[in-house]
């Protein structure tokens, strides 16, 4: 006689399907958590979509800003669309205070590019800009009024990670 509970092929899938699905949830709750523990470390943060923007109102040059952000668990912020640009100019216009995006030109003169090295697609330059002032403006600045400057990467300017 047959067995009464045969392990099949299909039941097996069916079984390893559950726990991925499983899986997945208890990833998400754990993603969730980290990403609430970093962001605490930091305050004045401005979420918006997914993407949760923050700073604690320290300043570097671009290289310091990028390890900044990478120590905490995220990246330099980088906004992909207006209402992301918007988000990251609130934090700007509450420490009045300019702030690096993790753009740049560094690799090509001209074309920028995300720190992934992915073509940028949303822009928001500043009238003229971006103009390599002296040739050497390779970083990307947001102004308070949230239009993008390229600027040389030297400068200090406030700290915006993204989560
Ligand atoms: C410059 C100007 C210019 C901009 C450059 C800046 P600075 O500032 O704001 O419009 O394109 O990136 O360096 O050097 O004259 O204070
Ligand atoms: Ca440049
Ligand atoms: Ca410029």
């Amino acid at each position: 006689p047959k067995a009464e509970c045969c392990v099949t092929g299909k039941h097996l899938q069916n079984q390893i399907r559950n726990l991925q699905g499983q899986l997945k949830s208890l990833q998400d709750i754990i993603n969730k958590k980290h990403k609430g523990k970093t962001a605490k470390d930091f305050i004045n943060g401005s979420q918006i979509s997914e993407k949760l923007f923050a700073a604690n109102g320290s300043a570097g040059d671009y290289k310091t800003s990028k390890a900044t952000c990478s120590r905490a668990g995220g990246h330099l912020a980088s906004p992909r669309t207006s209402s992301e640009n918007g988000a990251i100019q609130q934090i700007i216009q509450r420490y009045n205070k300019a702030a690096y995006l993790d753009i740049n030109d560094m690799e090509t003169e001209g074309i920028f590019k995300y720190q992934s090295m992915e073509v940028i697609g949303y822009v928001n330059w500043a009238p003229g800009e971006p103009n390599d002032t002296g040739g050497g403006e390779d970083c990307v600045e947001m102004y308070t009024d949230g239009r993008w400057n390229d600027r040389s990467c030297e400068e200090e300017r406030l700290i915006i990670c993204e989560f």
